[in-house]
């Protein structure tokens, strides 16, 4: 029998996808186990939120296999993706500008796959004290940095067993980025299993475990973020720095 511990959480393989006919990934693979921060790093337009929304079901994945701690969830449409355990706080944020903060959390309230409620309303308050004043406000009304911290807390209300951040601190104040990278740092030490997407390496560093590169919809690097970090080609070819 297969031991529990040796299969991954989340295992991406040779996954294609594409806008009408234009694709954007070319048999992308990345892998992530329990617990463990992996960082998808790669240029504007080189397919992380693509990847992303393929595992969340949002862009239709033609080819390739994504398992869920073994079990197949391509194909699966988004709601029973989150069901089946994928937390996804997309880019472009989507909160619901008409809902309170309180409102927008209780509405992605449910259990994890295996029944777990660890993140409830009061929680999330405690992770993301910022949010605790604001519960009355519209979703509207808040500034990027809040409605960064409630899509956040909005994917943890869901008991996600991955979640999938991407390019959390896109646009934030420097204050923000902090904040947020305090957060994953914390989510990371509760055992929290994490993809983030950045373009921004520096973010990534001290956070993430391991990384992978991504270029024109492909895996072009897969190692540690401190071998990625010291590898200058791969730094200079594929990542802006
Ligand atoms: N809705 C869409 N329709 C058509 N093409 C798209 C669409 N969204 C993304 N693409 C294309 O797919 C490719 C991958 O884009 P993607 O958004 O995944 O990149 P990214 O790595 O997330 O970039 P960024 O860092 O700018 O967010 C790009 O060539 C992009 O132009
Ligand atoms: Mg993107």
């Amino acid at each position: 029998m297969k031991q529990a511990a040796a299969v991954p959480m989340l295992e991406v393989e040779g996954l294609d996808a594409c806008y009408g006919t234009s694709q954007a990934l070319f048999g992308m693979s990345l892998t992530v186990h329990a617990g463990e921060t992996l960082a998808l790093l790669g240029r504007n337009g080189a397919g992380k939120s693509t990847t992303m929304k393929a595992v969340a079901g949002i862009v239709p994945a033609r080819a390739g296999s994504i398992r869920l701690r073994g079990t197949e969830i391509r194909g699966r449409p988004p709601h029973a993706i989150a069901r089946a355990g994928i937390g996804f706080v997309p880019e472009d944020r989507q909160i619901f500008a008409d809902l309170s903060v309180v409102d927008n959390l209780l509405i992605a309230a449910k259990a994890g796959v295996d029944g777990e409620r660890n993140w409830r309303l009061e929680r999330v308050y405690e992770m993301l004290p910022l949010l605790a004043p604001l519960r009355s406000r519209l979703g509207g009304q808040l500034s990027g940095g809040e409605q960064q911290m409630l899509t956040v807390g909005r994917a943890l209300m869901g008991n996600p067993a991955v979640l999938l951040l991407d390019e959390p601190s896109e646009g934030l104040s420097p204050i923000m980025v902090q904040r947020i990278g305090d957060i994953i740092e914390t989510l990371r030490g509760l055992g929290t299993t994490i993809v983030l997407a950045e373009q921004n390496l520096h973010f990534c560093l001290g956070l993430a475990h391991r990384a992978v590169v991504i270029d024109r919809g492909c895996n072009v690097f897969t190692g540690s973020i401190d071998e990625l970090n010291a590898d200058d080609a791969v730094k200079k070819r594929y990542l802006s720095v």
